[in-house]
C-alpha cells in the first residue's frame, strides 16, 4: 500500500467510531457573527454541518451576527456600545438587530443550506429558519441584571417544534429574537440562547464556532490556547478576567451547558476550514475542550 493510503485510511478508522457514537444524537452549533466575514467559509461551514446530518447526527444552529449588525449601526450613525459582552440595546439597535438577524443572516444561512443540499441531490434533508417568536420558541423577560435595553433574558423554551422539525430530517436555524408576554421583542445573547437550547433538548455536544482557535490563556496570544479545561479551571479564569468581552457569555453558558447534562462543549475556530470535522471526528481535537471533570 502507498504511504499516502495508508494515511487516508488511517483518517477513517480514527474517525468511523466518532460516527458510529454520535449517531443520532444531537448537537447544538453557535454559529458566531465574527466567523462569517469570509463567504466561501461560512459556505464550507454549512456544507460540514449538512454532512454531519448526512451521517445521521442532528445538528442545529443557533446564529450570531455581531460583526453585521455594528456595521449596520454604524451606517445608521449609530455607535455599538457593549457590557460584559452584552450589546446595549435602544429601541433603534432592536429595530436593526431584529432586521440584520432574521432579515438577513438567518435567510442567508437558509438558503445557502437549501442550495448545497439541492447540489448534492441530498434527499429529504432540508433547512429551515426560525426565530425565537416562532412556535413560542424563547420567551424572554427584559434582561434584569443591569439595564442594557431590549436585551431580554429567557424564562422558558419551549423546544417541542425542535422536536419535531428533527424527526422530520429538517436542519433548523434559529435567530435569537425572543418575545415577552406583551408581545414585545428582545435581543438574546446567542451563546445563552445556544447553551439553554443545548441544555433543554440533551445534547450530546455543544459546539461554539468563533473568531480564535479556543479559549486562550492570555488574550492575544495565540500559544496559549487551552486544549482542555474544567469546570473549576474555567470558573477560574472567569474571576481572573482572564475571559473577557465576547468568551464571557459562552464560558458561561457552557457551564450550565455542562451542569445541565450535555457531555461537551468545544470552542473552535469557525475561520480555520473543516474545524467542525477536526474536532469531532479526530481524537486530538483542534481547539478547546471544556468538560465537566478531568477525563
Ligand atoms: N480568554 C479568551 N480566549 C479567547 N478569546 C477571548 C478570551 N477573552 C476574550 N476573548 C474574545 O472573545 C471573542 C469572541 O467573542 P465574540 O462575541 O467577539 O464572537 P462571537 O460570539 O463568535 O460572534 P457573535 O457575537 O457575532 O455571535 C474573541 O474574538 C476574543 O477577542
Ligand atoms: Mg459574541
Amino acid at each position: 500500500m502507498l504511504k499516502n493510503d495508508v494515511w487516508r485510511a488511517d483518517i477513517l478508522v480514527e474517525a468511523l467510531p466518532y460516527i458510529k457514537k454520535f449517531w443520532n444524537k444531537i448537537v447544538v452549533i453557535k454559529y458566531g457573527g465574527s466567523a462569517m466575514e469570509d463567504k466561501q467559509l461560512e459556505k464550507q461551514i454549512i456544507k460540514d454541518i449538512i454532512l454531519l446530518r448526512y451521517i445521521g447526527m442532528k445538528p442545529i444552529i443557533v446564529h450570531g451576527g455581531g460583526p453585521e449588525i455594528s456595521q449596520e449601526m454604524l451606517k445608521q450613525k449609530k455607535t455599538p456600545q457593549f457590557i460584559n459582552g452584552l450589546r446595549v440595546t435602544d429601541r433603534d439597535t432592536m429595530d436593526i438587530t431584529e432586521m440584520v438577524l432574521t432579515g438577513k443572516i438567518n435567510t442567508r444561512l437558509v438558503a445557502e443550506i437549501n442550495l448545497c443540499i439541492l447540489e448534492d441531490q441530498g434527499n429529504g434533508i432540508k433547512g429551515i429558519g426560525l426565530s425565537g417568536e416562532d412556535a413560542q420558541l424563547l420567551m424572554v423577560k427584559k434582561y434584569t441584571q443591569m439595564d442594557l435595553g431590549y436585551v431580554g433574558e429567557i424564562i422558558k423554551i419551549n423546544p417541542e417544534i425542535l422536536t419535531l422539525l428533527l424527526e422530520k430530517d429538517y436542519i433548523p436555524v434559529i435567530a435569537t429574537i425572543g418575545v415577552d408576554t406583551s408581545g414585545d421583542r428582545f435581543n438574546i445573547n446567542a451563546d445563552t440562547v445556544a447553551g439553554e437550547l443545548a441544555n433543554v433538548l440533551k445534547a450530546e455536544k455543544l459546539i461554539f464556532l468563533t473568531d480564535v482557535d479556543g479559549i486562550l490563556r492570555e488574550l492575544g496570544n495565540a500559544d496559549t490556547l487551552i486544549s482542555s479545561i474544567n469546570v473549576q479551571e474555567a470558573k477560574e479564569l472567569l474571576e481572573s478576567g482572564q475571559i473577557q468581552k465576547g468568551m464571557i457569555p459562552k464560558v458561561k453558558s457552557a457551564l450550565r451547558a455542562l451542569e445541565g447534562g450535555v457531555k461537551k462543549v468545544h470552542f473552535i475556530n469557525g475561520k480555520r476550514a473543516h474545524s467542525i470535522l477536526l474536532e469531532i471526528f479526530t481524537d486530538k481535537g483542534i481547539g478547546t475542550e471544556f468538560v465537566s471533570v478531568d477525563n
